[in-house]
């Protein structure tokens, strides 16, 4: 099985977790609302997509941040693990889905493999801390429902199909 971590404030990475579950297959997957959980079922995934929104100026959603310093207790060397960050693009075009790219670096740090990373054309912002060290790519699919809403389910089946292969199911 497959684990979707998210934290969402007004619900709009909270759908976006239902959609990627549905493209994935939902025998697949199971979704998690980490402002629900206990950690510890990270322990019972071999793979695992984190999903995030980014608030604040470039802060990670409330509810990660309850449980941010516990991402440190756990060991993901032998995990595959994928990301989607929600921002706002035009709004907060300085901090991009920072918050995508903070956790990537907390659980890649932790030892974990990645995939999906996704590429930068098609957005318009001026920074972003979740992307690859060549700036051609977010390290993960990145979405806006403020600004590019009607570009998300496309962005969705295809990242699906990108990370389907690396996950072993059928999108
Ligand atoms: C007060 C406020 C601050 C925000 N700060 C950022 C930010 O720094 N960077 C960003 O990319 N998006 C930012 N956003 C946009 C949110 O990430 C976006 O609306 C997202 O879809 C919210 O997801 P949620 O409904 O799952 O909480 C901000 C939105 C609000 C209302």
């Amino acid at each position: 099985m497959i684990a979707i971590i998210y934290g969402s404030t007004t619900g709009n990475t909270s759908d976006i977790a239902v959609k990627v579950q549905q493209h994935l297959g939902a025998d697949e997957v199971d979704l998690f609302d980490v402002k629900d959980i206990g950690l510890d079922i990270i322990d019972a995934y071999d793979r695992i997509i984190f999903a995030i929104p980014t608030w604040d100026y470039g802060e990670v959603q409330e509810d990660w941040e309850e449980v941010w310093d516990q991402i440190d207790n756990f060991d993901f060397t032998d995990k595959i693990t994928a990301f989607i960050g929600l921002g706002d693009q035009l709004g907060y075009a300085e901090w991009f889905v920072d918050a995508m790219g903070m956790l990537h670096d907390k659980v890649v740090a932790r030892g974990a493999s990645v995939i999906g990373h996704w590429p930068v054309e098609g957005y318009e912002f001026d920074e972003s801390v979740a992307l690859t060290k060549d700036k051609k790519h977010f390290i993960g699919l990145a979405l806006d429902e403020d600004t590019q809403r009607e570009l998300t389910d496309e962005r969705i089946e295809q990242w699906c199909q990108i990370i389907s292969v690396d996950l072993e199911v059928a999108a």
